[in-house]
């Protein structure tokens, strides 16, 4: 029986790993709002830099999104994110743009 504990929760860490915890997610959820938000708009239709809402990703790939976000875009004003965010917590956010 107790391996049976064990081996349901090895298999839910697994299928949740990808995301952050409910208060992590509050924190993103900020940061898009304060931080995004100053240049995409909020909501993020765009302003200084390209609307993130969900029509105008639509034919974005999660790659592309990913790598903008992590990374920057030299040459612009897009700021690299990857020392506050890891890559579940920009893919995390990525779908949520996706869907509202
Ligand atoms: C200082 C202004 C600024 C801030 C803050 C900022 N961005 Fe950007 N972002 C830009 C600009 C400008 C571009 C367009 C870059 C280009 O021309 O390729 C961009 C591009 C992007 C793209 C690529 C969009 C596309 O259509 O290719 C994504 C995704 C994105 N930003 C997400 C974010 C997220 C998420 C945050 C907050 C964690 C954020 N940005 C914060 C200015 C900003």
């Amino acid at each position: 029986m107790r391996y049976c504990w064990l081996f349901i929760g090895l298999i839910s860490s697994c299928v949740f790993a990808e995301q952050p915890k409910p208060q992590r997610q509050q924190e993103l959820l900020n940061m898009l709002k304060h931080d995004c938000g100053s240049c995409h708009g909020l909501p993020p239709k765009g302003g200084l830099g390209p609307s993130l809402m969900p029509d105008a990703l639509a034919d974005k790939s999660d790659a592309l999104l990913i790598d903008a976000i992590q990374n920057g875009r030299a040459g612009t004003a897009m700021p690299p994110w990857k020392n506050f965010l890891n890559i579940d917590e920009t893919n995390w956010l990525i779908q949520r743009l996706r869907q509202n």
